[in-house]
């Protein structure tokens, strides 16, 4: 196993009492190809960008991650929204989640194949429905019915993920260094605002050629995603079918009682490689905004807003 950790900043509250806002994007743990290392850190820049324009105005925690992902989203070099990989069918299917850390309000969606930002949805979801989460053609009538305008399959499908899916059966053994079973480039943010409140967003397309269907962590609160003002809030990336067997996104908010971000981060990660042998990354904030960043994957594509409100952003390796 190779635990990464990065050394982040510690962010402390102002002087005027109120809480000095954090943010942190991530755009996936995975085998992200050299070449898109510029895109991937440029793309998270921008989305960390986006979100601290946000909070450094007094924007909440929420509209922060929403707007960070939404970016994320659209851009296609991800894993999520436009440019997701496709299904065993050749289609793309999305899963977000977004939660509230004040009220543990939370909203999903999973398996949607006509929503741009699915995200976005998910906030509808949460804040408009009586429900947590809705799937495949009822999440879409309920977009629908809230003027999210559904789009044509093949509007988030990219040439690139096009020609992997082609070639997925013409060379297996080399096709599977370049397009990993398990590329987790899915994408997400954490966020605390002035107010003290905390929130996190994640957004995915889920695993390469996955059975239609499929769920990974992402849109299940405490796997993909969790936010608790109470403790902290947290983003996960990587192979969901293992991330969701230590729940690790609650994991990490629970023992942020225990230790730092970057300890609990850090923890999570070695029980996820230990337990199940599987790989994986987060992005995690504390109640004080203080960070923990971890991964066992090849990379991690992020981006954090340091105390001075520069923007740092890199795939760790
Ligand atoms: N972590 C994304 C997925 O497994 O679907």
């Amino acid at each position: 196993m190779h635990l990464k950790g990065v050394s982040p900043p510690t962010m402390t509250s102002t002087n005027t009492g109120q809480t000095r806002p954090a943010l942190i994007v991530h755009g996936g743990a995975w085998q992200i190809p050299e070449e898109m290392h510029p895109d991937s850190i440029r793309g998270c820049r921008v989305s960390a960008r986006i979100g601290w324009d946000i909070l450094k105005t007094g924007g909440s925690a929420l509209d922060a991650v929403e707007a960070a992902v939404r970016n994320l989203e659209d851009d296609p070099t991800f894993d999520a929204g436009r440019g997701s990989v496709l299904n065993a069918a050749g289609e793309v299917e999305l899963d977000a989640i977004i939660m509230d850390g004040k009220t543990l309000n939370l909203g999903a969606v999973i398996a949607v194949k006509h929503v741009s930002n699915p995200i976005t949805l998910a906030r509808l979801v949460m804040t408009e429905s009586d429900h947590n989460i809705l799937v495949s053609e009822g999440a879409e009538a309920f977009a629908l019915n809230h003027d999210i305008s559904l789009c044509p399959n093949w509007d988030l499908i990219v040439e690139r993920e096009r020609e992997r899916w082609r070639s997925k059966d013409a060379d297996e053994d080399s096709s599977a260094d370049l397009f990993p079973q398990h590329p987790g480039g899915t994408v997400g943010a954490v966020a605390l605002d002035a107010e003290g409140h905390l929130a996190t967003a994640t957004s995915t397309g889920g695993t390469f050629n996955k059975h239609p269907g499929r769920v990974g962590d992402s849109p299940l609160v405490g796997s993909g995603a969790y936010a608790d003002d109470r403790a902290g809030a947290v983003s996960a990336t990587g192979e969901g079918e293992a991330l969701m067997k230590v729940v690790i996104s609650k994991l990490v908010c629970d023992s942020l009682k225990q230790m730092t971000a970057q300890e609990a981060a850090e923890t999570a990660i070695a029980l996820l490689s230990e337990r199940t042998g599987g790989q994986g990354g987060l992005i995690a904030l504390d109640n004080n905004g203080d960070v923990g960043i971890a991964h066992c994957t090849p990379y991690l594509a992020y981006a954090y807003v340091t105390s001075d409100g520069e923007i740092s952003a890199d795939i760790e390796v």
